[in-house]
């Protein structure tokens, strides 16, 4: 089996991970490595793959089939750029770039060049996501009517020591809120308009730490998100999904979406409904979908093999990321302005 040469721009926590499970692969090969620094020369170094400053350079030098893009957010978009503009596909990391403005520069981009793009919002390519959204579409929940989302967990003391991380935009809207606008959207579709209030109530920094969003979707649906970084609380995707080792696992549900004539908990995918009469005072039926836990990174760059090699559309593409950024970031300014903020459709 030939293998799917990808290049890693930006080698730092995530591109490690990526670098990892690039390595491990039997059909994708690292073709190089391009971070300025001395530890991704390193890194370059013990992996016996070749090491390049500049993403530039790598990219004339080594003209990889895809490129994982996870350099700092600010940099996503004209690093990207510079991949479809010499027809090299693009993982771009979440967040697709820091504005909408700019996120549309890749869309633009995408749509000159015809190269793909993958946004990398993981999460999408968990089966039990993938399971959740099937089942949506199945019907078996009825209309769509709500969704309930629980983002709470304590982030340690030290992390804040990191001067961007107290201050505006370094909080848990823009950094952590938008991996579940993004599973939303994912599950429930176009998010309309958006609410929200935030408080840095018990840290006291610039920045929030705990926020309260109201959606509304195209579908006429509502959600509502509660996201803290400064509770002590088992209730988040992140401990209760097993994605990523570096979270002790908790046996918890952290989101729920309710129909017309069914409901869902994730992760544990168990469906409620009513088999006879549908009312308050009738017993409901509990049903269970078991599904294979899987590494999504592992997916998503299964995923981008096949999206390079023309098998499949992107999961998540350029569009996607930017309505993701967009409803996020609506949040944002909506806790601060105090009001409404509609989204363009
Ligand atoms: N999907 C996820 O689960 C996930 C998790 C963490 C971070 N991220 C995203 O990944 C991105 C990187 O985050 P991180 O935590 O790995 O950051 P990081 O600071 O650990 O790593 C960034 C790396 O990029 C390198 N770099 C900077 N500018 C570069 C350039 N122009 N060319 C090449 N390399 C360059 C830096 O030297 C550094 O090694 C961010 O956008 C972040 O939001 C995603």
């Amino acid at each position: 089996m030939s293998k799917t040469s990808i290049a890693l721009i930006g080698a730092g926590l995530i591109g490690r991970t990526h670098i990892d499970r690039i390595t491990r692969s039997s059909n994708l090969q690292l073709a190089a490595i391009a971070d300025p620094t001395e530890a991704g020369k390193a890194l370059a170094g013990s992996l016996g793959v070749p090491w390049f400053a500049d993403h530039r350079s790598m990219l004339d030098a080594v003209k990889p089939q895809g490129a994982v893009v996870a350099t700092p957010n600010q940099t996503h978009i004209s690093v990207a750029v510079d991949c479809l503009e010499r027809g090299v596909a693009a993982l771009v990391e979440k967040p697709v770039a820091d504005t909408v403005a700019e996120a549309q520069v890749l869309v633009d981009a995408q749509t000159r060049t015809g190269v793909p793009v993958l946004v990398g919002h993981h999460r999408r390519h968990n089966p039990i996501n993938r399971r959740a959204r099937e089942i949506v579409a199945s019907g078996r929940l009825g209309r769509l009517v709500a969704a309930n989302v629980m983002a709470t967990f304590l982030k340690p003391d030290p992390y804040f020591d990191v001067a961007w991380r107290r201050q505006k935009g370094g909080g848990p809207i823009l950094i952590n809120l938008i991996h579940e606008v993004d599973m939303l959207r994912f599950l429930m579709g176009e998010i309309v308009s958006v609410q929200s209030i935030a408080s840095n109530a018990v840290r006291g920094f610039e920045v929030e730490d705990t926020a309260a969003a109201v959606l509304r979707f195209a579908n006429g649906a509502l959600g509502t998100v509660l996201l803290s970084d400064t509770a002590t609380s088992p209730w988040c995707w992140d401990f209760c999904a097993g994605e990523q080792d570096q979270y002790p696992r908790q046996n918890v549900q952290s989101h729920f979406i309710s129909g017309t004539h069914g409901s869902l908990s994730l992760p544990d995918l168990e469906l409620w409904n009513y088999r006879g009469e549908r009312s308050w005072h009738a017993e409901m039926t509990q049903e269970k979908t078991f599904v294979h836990k899987a590494d999504p990174y592992t997916w998503q760059l299964q995923h981008f093999r096949d999206v390079i090699e023309g098998r499949e559309a992107p999961l998540c593409g350029a569009l996607d990321g930017l309505r993701t950024l967009q409803a996020t970031l609506a949040v944002h300014d909506a806790a601060v302005s105090g009001q409404s903020v509609n989204l363009a459709a």
